[in-house]
């Protein structure tokens, strides 16, 4: 294969990367918190009931902000059942997915284990069957000083000082007939226009998400999109997008080109926002006028683990639900999502891999055993090197065309530069060739290689189990070469780099 050269410019900056990019998900689903975050009786259950195993791993993800309770489990939540006395909570039928919940964990609970875990959190409030009054409410009760009735029920909970919650969704998939209380977007927005003015009438430090398409499958794509905005206005600080993808053709090429599609997703909600920005009349007398950036807030892989099989609780408590397991082409998707979240770094603002631990996630818990899947460590490559600036990358180098997804470069990349640092990141397309890729920075000198790392495998399908746990798995990379002021580095087939390297 022809050599690549990725040209980057220190003067080409795309924008700072938010480091809320780097969030996650967890949702009351399935056996992500119970038997996941908390397990009182695993032999790792830490003094609050936490597996400190899984705590230890999710650590090394530093992820930032944490939206919690859901997805699609929040549209029949109600977030009162989960304060108070524990022996005092109702056990409740979660109808998103026939679930018993206990209501063990609930708004308390997350706080303390957002803070344990260093987490910004970000909660979702139920617009599918809830009031824009309970939102309201919520915000009281993590925000307000004591002196008001759930200020108060907080103090008496345990916490005197606010939590200080600054980021709130205002729904989950309300564009989605599978969820409880959808709406048409028309609907959708009043609810949504609602609740924000009472929360933030609440709370006027807050930020708020509204739900965006979920899909760009349905035939609401973009047009949802411009009526909530134009609606919503200036209460949505950001709007949500969603998405979930697959190999279910078998089409490996293809499927590690789907950051083409991913890049269009958000280029086109970009462009909505800034459509509906731009329309005469959008500004308001009393919030000004302002555009609403993009918050990516499910993301992943998922295909396998679908249907009532996987998605039907049958009514039990914690049943094993999505429980995805990654391979190699998987990671590598993983890690385009991630090139392309950075190449929009002026528009991205906050994103979350959905979820963390057992539902789709890249932790598997078994019993007191937990598993490291193979899309953990292109979230923990980018982890260790996500600071400073995103410089646009100009890939020269061999294409091919996905047959669904179009033509891409073999090589997908991104890049942050940070002060004497440059941080680029590499995918390998090929199923079958590895490439020379030259990483030149025109304005600047690469003066040596500090630190890389390589993901791959022994091929597209491998995955790592609890029998094989590092089939799939980062290794240092230490054979870059350096000349010229440029840098150079070879990638086996069906590989992502990622490559600290000095100026
Ligand atoms: O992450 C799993 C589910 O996917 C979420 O509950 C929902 O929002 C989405 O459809």
């Amino acid at each position: 294969m022809k050599d690549t050269t990725i040209h980057l410019h220190s003067g080409f900056q795309i924008g700072r990367v938010d480091p809320r990019i780097f969030g996650g998900f967890l949702e009351h689903m399935g056996r992500a918190v119970y038997e996941g975050v908390y397990d009182p009786k695993s032999a790792h259950a830490d003094e609050d009931g936490y597996r400190t195993d899984v705590l230890d791993a999710l650590r090394r993800l530093r992820y930032t902000v944490m939206r919690y309770p859901g997805g699609n489990f929040v549209s029949g939540y109600h977030w009162m059942d989960g304060v108070g006395p524990r022996e005092q909570r109702p056990t409740v039928r979660d109808l998103a997915w026939q679930s018993t919940e206990p209501n063990q964990i609930g708004t308390d609970e997350y706080m303390a284990l957002c803070r344990k875990m260093g987490w910004t959190p970000m909660l979702t409030v139920n617009l599918g069957t809830g009031t824009p009054e309970e939102a309201h409410n919520w915000v009281e009760y993590c925000n307000s000083p004591a002196g008001t009735k759930y200020a108060d029920l907080r103090v008496a909970n345990g916490s005197e000082v606010p939590y200080g919650v600054k980021l709130w969704c205002l729904g989950n998939e309300m564009d989605g007939p599978w969820q409880l209380g959808h709406v048409p977007a028309d609907q959708y927005a009043i609810r949504a226009q609602q609740a924000a003015k009472m929360m933030k009438d609440t709370d006027p430090t807050i930020e708020m998400v509204v739900c965006g398409s979920c899909t760009t499958q349905l035939p609401t794509y973009l047009e949802w999109d411009r009526q909530v905005l134009e609606y919503v206005g200036h209460y949505a600080d950001y709007i949500s997008l969603h998405r979930y993808v697959g190999n279910e053709n078998d089409d490996t090429p293809d499927f590690l080109a789907i950051s083409n599609g991913i890049d269009r997703q958000i280029e086109e909600m970009d462009a909505v926002c800034r459509y509906v920005e731009g329309k005469p009349g959008f500004a308001s007398a009393w919030l000004g006028k302002k555009r609403a950036y993009l918050c990516f807030d499910e993301w992943n892989v998922w295909y396998r683990a679908r249907g009532d099989e996987h998605q039907d609780g049958k009514g039990k408590f914690a049943p094993h639900l999505i429980e995805e397991v990654y391979n190699l082409e998987d990671a590598l998707v993983v890690a385009g999502f991630l090139n392309s979240f950075i190449r929009h770094a002026d528009v991205l603002k906050i994103a979350n891999i959905a979820q963390i631990v057992n539902v789709i996630a890249p932790i598997l818990t078994r019993g007191d055993d937990m598993l490291i899947q193979s899309i953990f460590y292109p979230l923990e490559m980018v982890a260790k090197r996500r600071d400073g600036i995103s410089l646009t990358p100009v890939v020269q180098g061999p294409t091919y065309e996905g047959k669904t997804n179009g033509e891409v470069t073999v090589i997908d990349a991104s890049a942050i530069l940070t002060g004497q640092e440059l941080h680029v990141f590499a995918v390998n397309r090929s199923v079958d060739e590895s490439a020379v890729v030259h990483v030149d920075l025109a304005d600047r000198e690469i003066a040596a290689l500090s630190d890389a790392e390589l993901l791959t495998g022994p091929d597209a399908k491998a995955a790592n189990s609890f029998e094989q746990p590092d089939l799939v798995k980062a290794q240092p990379l230490e054979d870059a070469s350096i000349g010229e002021g440029k840098a150079s580095v070879e990638l086996p087939p069906l590989s992502a780099a990622a490559m600290t390297l000095r100026l």
